[in-house]
């Protein structure tokens, strides 16, 4: 065989391998798994730029406060946010100490203890955050029969994502002329049948912010979807920086390899 066709072979090798890595590490940079179910027929959600978009992109820790304060304040009356734990909100750049009391603010039903009863205690920083209503059927009860999702997983849950559900939270219009809205249903021409059980959750100033920004609809919806996003994707930026310097060792390994492979294949003549 003649060297140069061997030659090739070693380099087709030696290509395939690090393009197989490469399009590991930039699925791993770029996430790009997405939501499966959709909120189809509803209108296209705007593309907003958020900070966590991008081959590097990060949460904005004020916002993702802000949000935490829109939740706990607006839409934890109805949502339940079951997976996130307060301890997880040190990521959001809260001290040990500041977990620990902001999670004494809660009511935790635990037990059954030694007597087969469960009772209220103080939550701890190691504590979900508890849901507003204590199962399904109460929830729907209280909300004309409509189930308000738990909100851990929201921004994966729905097409669209983080876009979705701000366009949703600024999206309630008047209803077209011809359009009947039944009682109890909202017009949002967001949402996949154009009408929900929710009414507009959020009116002007309605929360004092702990950091005085300004409280318009537009801003805490914004903040309240950055809050979501992370709770749905807390590894976010761990995953996108891994992923750079895994595209970044692939880029110096493949320069060695390619003048590794011409030098040792160069003796052949
Ligand atoms: C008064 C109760 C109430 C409050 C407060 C409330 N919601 Fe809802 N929400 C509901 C109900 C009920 C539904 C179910 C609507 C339906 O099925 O038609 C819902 C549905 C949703 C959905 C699902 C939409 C979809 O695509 O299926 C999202 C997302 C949502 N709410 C986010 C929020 C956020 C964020 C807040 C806080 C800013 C909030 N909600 C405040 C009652 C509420």
């Amino acid at each position: 065989m003649k060297p140069q066709i061997r030659m090739a072979g070693g380099y087709g090798f030696a290509l395939v391998v690090v393009a197989t890595l490469v399009v590991v590490a930039t699925l791993a940079v770029a996430g790009t798994i997405r939501p499966a179910t959709a909120a189809e027929g509803g209108k296209a959600p705007p593309k907003q730029d958020w900070s966590f978009n991008g081959a590097l992109g990060t949460y904005d820790k004020a916002a993702l406060q802000r949000g935490l304060q829109v939740y706990r304040e607006v839409c934890s009356a109805c949502h339940s946010l079951k997976r996130v734990a307060f301890r997880n909100l040190e990521a959001l750049g809260y001290s040990p100490e500041q977990v620990k009391s902001l999670s004494a603010e809660y009511e935790i039903t635990d037990g059954p203890n030694d007597e087969g009863d469960f009772f209220e205690r103080v939550g701890l920083p190691s504590d979900r955050f508890p849901a507003p209503f204590a199962n399904d059927n109460a929830a729907r009860a209280a909300n004309n029969g409509a189930l308000p999702p738990d909100l851990s997983l929201i921004t994966k849950a729905r097409a669209g994502g983080a876009d979705y559900l701000h366009a949703l939270l600024t999206g309630y219009r008047e209803a077209p002329a011809g359009h009947e809205v039944p009682d109890g249903l909202y017009y949002n021409e967001y949402y996949a049948s154009q009408q929900l059980a929710m009414a507009p959750p959020l009116t002007e100033g309605q929360v004092e912010y702990a950091d005085g920004t300004p409280s318009s609809v537009e801003q805490m919806s914004s903040d309240v979807t950055q809050f979501l996003a992370w709770a749905a994707e807390p590894e976010l930026e761990a995953r996108k920086q891994m992923g750079f310097k895994v595209l970044l060792f692939l880029f110096v390994l493949s320069v060695v390899m390619f003048f590794a492979t011409r030098r040792v294949w160069s003796r052949v003549e």
